[in-house]
């Protein structure tokens, strides 16, 4: 804390990212960045990991399915039935290994913000439920529905807006072919539950 957020390795980072991942990724990437930023500073979270979490949570986005499998193996991580079946998924866990490897990031809070943006979990970190919700609202996202609601929200209550994005991943999935995530589902019910119960 106290630091200059946009410092050299920042600078770093983001320039070795836009070499990286796709133009359209890359300003998604400074979307999610700048509004994790925003939601650090309204929730009390530290502003420069939200930045650098938010810049390079989709750092993997872009790699062939057998290599996000290769290198979410290679570190011993799980790979779930549904991550099996949509190997795009483990975009996030392989993007906290890179993250790590290619960018130097030791700070482990701001790699799991990264490993769990797509599907969420129970109880994340603060710093995981900014980066999860970052995603989903950044000014960049179109062809979201109520998204103009779910960015109000965002700004007024994290566990209601987690429980409306999980719900719309939820009715997306089930209206393809796509496998429900197993996960999306759990963080659905854990962040249902809990604005039902601060909202008593
Ligand atoms: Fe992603
Ligand atoms: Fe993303």
């Amino acid at each position: 804390m106290g630091t200059i957020v946009i410092d050299e390795h920042y600078e770093k980072c983001r320039k070795l990212l836009k070499e990286s991942i796709s133009t359209k990724r890359y300003i998604h990437s400074i979307g999610v960045s700048n509004t994790s930023a925003c939601l650090a500073m309204r929730y009390g979270c530290d502003v420069n990991k939200a930045y650098l979490a938010g810049l390079l949570h989709d750092c993997a986005k872009g790699l062939k399915p057998a290599e996000l499998i290769a290198i979410v193996e290679n570190e011993g991580m799980e790979i779930s039935v549904s991550e099996q079946e949509n190997p795009e998924l483990l975009h996030a866990k392989a993007g906290s290994i890179i993250a790590r490897d290619k960018y130097g990031i030791t700070d482990r809070e701001i790699l799991d913000g990264i490993c769990w943006h797509t599907t969420g979990k129970p109880a994340m970190t603060l710093l995981e439920e900014i980066v999860f919700t970052a995603d989903y609202i950044e000014p960049n996202r179109t062809n979201i529905p109520n998204l103009e609601d779910i960015r109000k929200s965002a700004f007024v209550d994290l566990n209601m807006t987690i429980t409306l994005i999980c719900r719309n991943t939820l009715d997306y999935l089930k209206s393809g072919k796509a496998v429900i995530d197993r996960m999306t589902a759990q963080t659905y019910e854990f962040y249902n539950n809990k604005a039902n119960r601060s909202n008593e």
